[in-house]
């Protein structure tokens, strides 16, 4: 059984405004109370990793900060779909300031021919951000590139400034060196589900982060 610690510090430079760093993801071994077995697909457990309640406790802090951070500037959450949609909801509602939500959708396809990837920004229901003071909501930053490519996108619409929150940070996959300015978790290398974040689309609506196995 291993613990994991956090291993990106808060933000060098730039005040402390990642303060409070990345809690400590739980360890693996906890009950698998999620268990779905269907027509003849294997049996899947998720195994808990961060529970509901600590999802909450670390959400109101962030929410804390980002307030602090952004009193008297024209905020707007902008959140990828479709997995930060839970972390989004709860967020919001822990920050007292005025805000504005918009929503974008990033799908990257491989070539088929090359390793590169292109993404495509889907913005319809994304109000104007110029001018505006963007933090960028994802699920999970994994290697990364959704978010950096976001990021330069919405400079791209002229917002005044973007910052970056992720709920999950998982640990030795990421290429594209970008540090998320407001960081829930920071996990091991294994494929998470729940709290809006899918396998095949599902298990999105589970109340809590957990690892996916099966049998
Ligand atoms: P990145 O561009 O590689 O950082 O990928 C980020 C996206 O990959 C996230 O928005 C998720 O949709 C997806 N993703 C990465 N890791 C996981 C995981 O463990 N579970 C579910 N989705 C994941
Ligand atoms: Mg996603």
């Amino acid at each position: 059984m291993r613990s994991w610690a956090s291993g990106s510090g808060p933000a060098r430079g730039e005040g402390q405004r990642n303060a409070g760093r990345a809690h400590r993801a739980a360890s693996f071994a906890r009950i698998a109370f999620f268990r779905s077995t269907r027509g003849n697909q294997p049996a899947v457990a998720v195994e808990l990793l961060i529970s509901e309640s600590k999802i909450r406790d670390r959400l109101e802090v962030m929410g804390r900060q980002i307030q602090g951070d952004y009193r008297d500037k024209p905020l707007t959450i902008v959140a990828v779909l479709t997995g930060s949609l839970i972390a989004l909801a709860d967020l919001v509602r822990q920050i007292r300031i005025p805000l504005r939500i918009a929503l974008v959708q990033a799908s990257s396809y491989r070539g088929a021919t090359t390793n590169a990837t292109t993404l495509v920004v889907n913005e319809a229901f994304a109000p104007d951000v110029a001018g505006r003071d963007v933090l960028l909501l994802d699920d999970i930053l994994d290697t990364g590139q959704t978010l950096s490519a976001l990021v330069e996108h919405l400079k791209d619409r002229g917002a005044a400034t973007v910052r970056t929150a992720v709920l999950l940070r998982k640990i030795g996959r990421q290429i594209v060196p970008i540090e998320p300015d407001y960081c829930g978790f920071v996990i091991p290398d294994a494929f998470v589900v729940g709290y809006g974040l899918d396998y095949n689309d599902e298990y999105r609506h589970l109340p809590y982060v957990g690892v996916l196995r099966e049998g």
